[in-house]
């Protein structure tokens, strides 16, 4: 499908993302490339219609002004400089506009104007075009994905059903850590409504097993990761003819791990730790889309919205929220009031505006009062949170009304539990989870 293409070149902005998003934004698609990339390496990209040459102060690596080759500026592709003196161009801007409407106002007249690029980026096209590189990369061999229920191995496993169909083998591995009704929810929609090879695997047990008696939250991750691999590796051997994985990375993590002027370089996330002999080629179907890109390819593959619009959740899952060593009886109690929390918040509209909340429940008791007879039972802490990129958090200041109706239902509903705290703590000094 042609597709038209507005290239970014990074030259250590901070804005590069949000560049290229709000290029999306106008319906045109838009990657980010290193400063020294070649006027043949651009030439070979499909559909370039412009460059946005995106500077700033942090064009400065290792000591050494880090500038884009002449050729690039005489390579015939319309070129708009953003805050880079140096750019040879007659398009030249001081500095982006603060707000993000502002910038696409900004962009409009150069993208379709100058450049003549066509709004022909959305998601019907992506998702037409995924189908069909798909089927090119894959052929009639089979692959396989580790669907935890998440956003994006969703997505990607909806991508792929549509794609390839039987083809593709889901596995999902419940290690007892999950939300309520999660693992259900992956069943129902996964196997019984899309039709899709799932193998479920309850290894609730085996996890708590190897984490009883262990404190440490580090030591705990650890547990959880290897363990998760050791499953999933066993099921995969099992399984007679898989060529492919099937990853859903999306653009940050590229973005993220390819960029040669970011100070802060996270590893490019994949399941990673599956043994060398297990050759697997990848298979990325999400690898161009932003977060917001892959919630919108999910509803428009059918997925339901309490899926598609998930809070974030960690890979340790309540493991991390059931303080110290696990125990079955404070981990009910964890996934209990964090049901009870989700479902009031959701009543009360909280959902859509709070970016993260749940329970901790931790490992002492203090003394209450029930059925006229002294108690001795566990709290049940909330934590409710917005943040931008959780390296800073805020509190969300809740209703009165919304703290009192969950706190009854919690220390009535849930078993063990008779005190109820909102943490007030913004991150720092707390970080939004407690381990
Ligand atoms: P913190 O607690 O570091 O959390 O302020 C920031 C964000 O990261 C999530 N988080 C994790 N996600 N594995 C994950 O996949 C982890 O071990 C983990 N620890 C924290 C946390 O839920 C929050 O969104």
């Amino acid at each position: 499908m042609k597709q038209d293409m507005i290239v970014i070149l990074d030259l250590g902005s901070e804005q590069n993302t949000v560049v290229a998003r709000a290029v999306r934004a106008l319906g045109v698609y838009s990657e980010i490339y290193p400063h020294d990339i070649t006027v043949e390496a651009l030439r070979a990209l499909p559909g370039v219609k412009g460059i946005v040459v995106n500077g700033g102060p942090n064009n400065v690596v290792d000591g050494e002004t880090i500038t884009v080759a002449d050729a690039v500026y005489a390579a015939g592709y319309p070129v708009l400089a953003v805050d880079h003196p140096a750019a040879k161009t007659d398009h030249k801007l001081d500095a982006w506009p603060a707000s993000e409407e502002e910038m696409k106002a900004l962009l409009r007249p150069f993208v379709f104007e100058t450049c003549g690029a066509e709004a022909n980026w959305n998601m019907t096209n992506f998702i037409a075009d995924q189908v069909e590189r798909v089927r090119a990369q894959v052929g009639d061999k089979k692959v396989l994905l580790a669907l935890s229920g998440g956003v994006d191995s969703s997505v990607v496993a909806a991508l792929l059903l549509k794609a390839i169909g039987s083809n593709l083998t889901c596995v999902h591995v419940n290690h007892g850590l999950l939300r309520k009704g999660e693992p259900e929810q992956v069943v129902e929609v996964f196997r019984n409504q899309m039709n899709a090879n799932l193998i479920y695997v309850d290894a609730s047990d085996r996890f708590l097993g190897k984490l009883a008696g262990v404190k440490d939250p580090e030591q705990k991750r650890k547990i959880i990761g290897a363990e998760f691999i050791r499953v999933f590796e066993e099921e995969a051997r099992k399984l007679e003819g898989i060529d492919f994985l099937a990853q859903g990375t999306i653009y940050p993590d590229i973005v993220e791990s390819g960029t040669k002027t970011a100070k802060m370089v996270k590893s490019h996330h994949n399941v990673g730790g599956l043994p060398e002999d297990m050759q697997f080629e990848l298979v990325e179907p999400l690898y161009q889309l932003f977060k917001d890109e892959v919630r919108a390819c999910g509803l428009a593959l059918g997925l339901p919205d309490e899926m598609v619009f998930r809070q974030p959740f960690p890979g340790p899952g309540l493991g991390v929220r059931c303080l110290g060593a696990i125990t079955r009886e404070r981990l009910e109690a964890v996934r209990e009031s964090d049901a009870i929390l989700r479902e009031e918040f959701r009543l009360a509209g909280l959902d859509k505006k709070v970016w993260q909340y749940f329970t901790i429940v931790p490992d002492f008791q203090s003394v209450g009062v029930r059925d006229n007879a002294r108690c001795f039972e566990y709290p049940v802490i909330i934590r409710a949170v917005n943040t931008v990129d959780a390296m800073t958090a805020s509190i969300e200041p809740l209703d009165w009304s919304v703290l009192q109706k969950i706190t009854n239902r919690i220390i009535h509903e849930v078993k063990g539990v008779n005190r109820v705290c909102y943490d007030l703590t913004p991150k720092p000094t707390g970080t939004i989870e407690w381990e």
